[in-house]
């Protein structure tokens, strides 16, 4: 096991969920919006409408500074944060799909190099070739994103990877198709929102309107779409908690399934209002519809996060990086019988000598350093924390005695979001120790 990421009251996880989160805006831009640019640039030529080249203009140097500078930003930001909080966890991703990375980056560099050529020559070159360029982007960019998807879609159904340990195994797992598919018509709604927010400056009122009607239409094609493939998507989704809101054992389930329904109507009621008053926009509204999107976004990752626990990679490793499966095609063992017998600080290397051995004096430090590891991805340590904090879900169980507590461990199994606790008896004593410190 490599150090332990901890961030106090709130947890490593939730770092990577709001960068993760937030990325989903500026990624799912970068790779909608040139649909549609390019549909009006094409209608431009055709129809002589400088106008539209106006519009495509500020829409692209929006594109090049909230995708190309945030995007890029807290893209690296998830890798710099899911290292640290989830180092096996990249690992696993790393050692399986670094040439799936690769070729995301060839995309990635034509991407760049072409909206930039884009932005540049628009107005200077001849207007086919440039059309021509602004196609090459969209076309790299949804690449990019087929690229990727197979890699996120392996955390959450790895598929037959974990039989044959094969590449196109996992890429082309149970959700990768809906999951194409659901991101790309999510992709349209994102950039016909942003479009819109655009065309609210524009103070001629009959070409603001003309605009803002066409990126409407184009979101709300988009929507329609993502609906059926959420229900798609949805269908595919593994094993027990399907129903979404886990049979009712998570009442918060079914408070983020409400945000990303309130969330939706909000956006669908927005581009209709687009449709039917498309001069009558104004940036706040289409700034305030973003912020509502977002929180849509943020409650969607929540639910897709609750359905892979207790696991990081769905049935091959939990969330504090154990390893749960044998992959025998890749000579992967799962740990759990090993760390049971062995104990679990035979995994630590980067702890002090004296801590190795468990005595009356180290006990409670050591447990410790064993609840963090093993609990404290999903929990935090103090009292008043704001992520699921130990302290007040350990009093709610009613008992004290470290004994107890340590039994308790052996109960975790029976959660169906919560790893099984690893380690041996005297670590369970250990952790059982410290957890009643906890009790108040
Ligand atoms: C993969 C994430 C995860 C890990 C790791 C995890 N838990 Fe939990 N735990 C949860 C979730 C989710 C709940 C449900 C309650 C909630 O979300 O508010 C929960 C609930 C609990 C509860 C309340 C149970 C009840 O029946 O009321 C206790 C106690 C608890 N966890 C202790 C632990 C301990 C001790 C460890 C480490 C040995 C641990 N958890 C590891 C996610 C986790």
């Amino acid at each position: 096991m490599f150090p332990f990421w901890e961030v106090p009251a709130f947890t490593s996880g939730i770092f990577i969920a709001l960068i993760a989160s937030f990325h989903i805006l500026p990624s799912h831009l970068a790779t909608g919006a040139f649909w549609f640019v390019t549909y009006l640039e094409y209608r431009s030529i055709k129809e002589n409408k400088p106008h539209y080249m106006d519009f495509i203009k500020k829409f692209t140097l929006l594109i090049l500074i909230f995708c190309f500078v945030l995007g890029s930003i807290t893209g690296v930001g998830i890798w710099f944060s899911a290292t640290i909080a989830s180092p096996m966890g990249l690992s696993a991703l790393i050692h399986n799909y670094v040439w799936g990375w690769a070729t995301e980056w060839v995309f990635f560099i034509i991407e760049t190099v072409a909206i930039y050529v884009y932005y540049y020559t628009l107005g200077k070159i001849d207007s086919k070739t440039h059309l021509k360029i602004g196609i090459t982007y969209a076309f790299a960019s949804w690449m990019s994103m087929v690229v990727i998807t197979g890699i996120l879609a392996f955390q959450l159904t790895p598929g037959k990877w974990l039989e044959t340990g094969g590449f196109f195994d996992g890429f082309f797992n149970e959700t990768y198709w809906p999951q194409l598919f659901f991101r790309t018509a999510l992709m349209f709604v994102i950039a016909s929102i942003y479009a819109t927010l655009v065309a609210s400056f524009i103070k001629d009122k009959n070409a603001k309107g003309d605009i803002t009607f066409k990126a409407s239409l184009f979101g709300i094609a988009g929507f329609i779409l993502m609906v059926l493939f959420s229900v798609w998507y949805v269908y595919k989704l593994p094993g027990v908690p399907k129903s979404l809101d886990f049979g009712g054992v998570l009442a918060y389930m079914k408070i983020l399934n409400k945000m990303v329904i309130f969330s939706s109507v909000i956006v669908v009621g927005y581009l209709v209002y687009c449709t039917i008053f498309p001069r009558f926009t104004n940036p706040v509204i289409s700034i305030g519809t973003i912020v509502v999107l977002f929180l849509g976004i943020l409650g969607f990752e929540a639910i897709r996060e609750g359905i892979r626990r207790p696991y990081v990679i769905y049935n091959y490793m939990y969330s504090n990086n154990i390893i749960a499966k044998d992959v025998p095609a890749k000579g992967i063992k799962a740990m759990g019988e090993k760390i049971n017998k062995d104990g679990f600080l035979s995994t630590l290397y980067l702890i002090p000598d004296d801590f190795r051995k468990i005595t009356p004096k180290n006990r409670l430090e050591v447990g410790r350093i064993i609840t963090l590891y093993q609990c404290g991805n999903c929990h935090s340590m103090e009292k008043n924390g704001k992520i699921r904090p130990l302290p007040r879900y350990v009093s709610n169980l009613g008992m004290n005695a470290p004994e107890d507590l340590a039994v308790f461990l052996d109960v975790l199994e029976g959660y169906p979001y919560m790893p099984p606790f690893f380690g041996n008896e005297e670590e369970k004593l250990a952790v059982g120790s410290y957890l009643s410190t906890m009790v108040n």
